[in-house]
């Protein structure tokens, strides 16, 4: 909830410009404004072949009387490919739970929207080093009803609630040590190919001083970025890193 729709405008545009001239690498980008900010943005983005739009959220149902809710329809109607879903902020403001994001990864999967599914421990989860028990049941309970089909289009997130925002970054091995986990689980249930195949992203404070390292771990496939994404230079910086 961050930018006003000019602030918005000149974030993305320099963004999508930097990106042009600068950026060699054949990552995907995916700009996930606010909803509002949709429309006008995908106009910036425009024909910039490795960069796409998604929302932050949508609900679960197709449509009717949910006021003040955004669907998926509506989402892919203002050419969103991709859509957030499951971030620490839904899931502790918002009261979202593993079942109600079970339905809308389902949901956003029909409507051809592809979910960024995201996940991660609190603080005391850490301390305690639960971080697997609890990362497994989140992703058992949101995903493993999915078909084989439909989990290679799901992107999972690994978000530690402990480092969104904070400045506090899982280090590059703790980072990887959870993205392995979380591949295995994906490979234990939908075969190996399905689990190397699965982009797993890291998200909580990504900078452009640690994005390299990050980045460089063999289960790392990318980076989900909050606070750094405000500063195009920043962002793209964190792009560059990907290689
Ligand atoms: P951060 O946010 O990069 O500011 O830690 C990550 C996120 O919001 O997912």
């Amino acid at each position: 909830m961050n930018c006003s729709l000019s602030e918005a405008k000149k974030l993305a545009s320099e963004i999508v410009n930097m990106v042009r001239d600068e950026v060699k690498s054949e990552a995907e980008i995916v700009l996930c404004p606010p909803f509002i900010y949709l429309i006008e943005i995908n106009d910036l983005i425009g024909s910039s072949a490795n960069i796409s739009l998604g929302a932050q959220n949508c609900h679960q149902e197709e449509s009717g009387a949910f006021t003040g809710e955004i669907s998926a329809d509506m989402l892919t109607s203002l050419g969103s490919k991709y859509v957030i879903l499951g971030h620490s902020e839904r899931r502790e403001y918002f009261g979202e739970s593993d079942e109600l994001l079970e339905k809308k990864i389902k949901h956003a999967l029909n409507k051809d929207l592809l979910p960024i599914f995201c996940c991660g421990e609190k603080p005391e989860s850490r301390e305690a080093n639960d971080q697997e028990v609890i990362v497994s049941k989140q992703i058992e309970k949101a995903l493993f009803s999915l078909s084989a089909d439909e989990i290679q289009k799901v992107v999972i997130a690994y978000e530690p609630v402990w480092a969104i925002g904070t400045g506090k970054t899982a280090s590059a091995e703790q980072a990887q040590e959870m993205h392995a986990f979380i591949r295995s689980k994906i490979s234990e249930k939908y075969g190996k190919e399905a689990g190397d195949g699965v982009s797993i992203l890291y998200g909580g404070s990504v900078k452009p001083g640690n994005a390299q390292e990050i980045f460089s771990q063999p289960d790392i496939d990318g980076g989900l970025i909050g606070g750094a994404s405000l500063k195009s230079r920043d962002f793209t910086d964190i792009v560059k890193a990907i290689g």
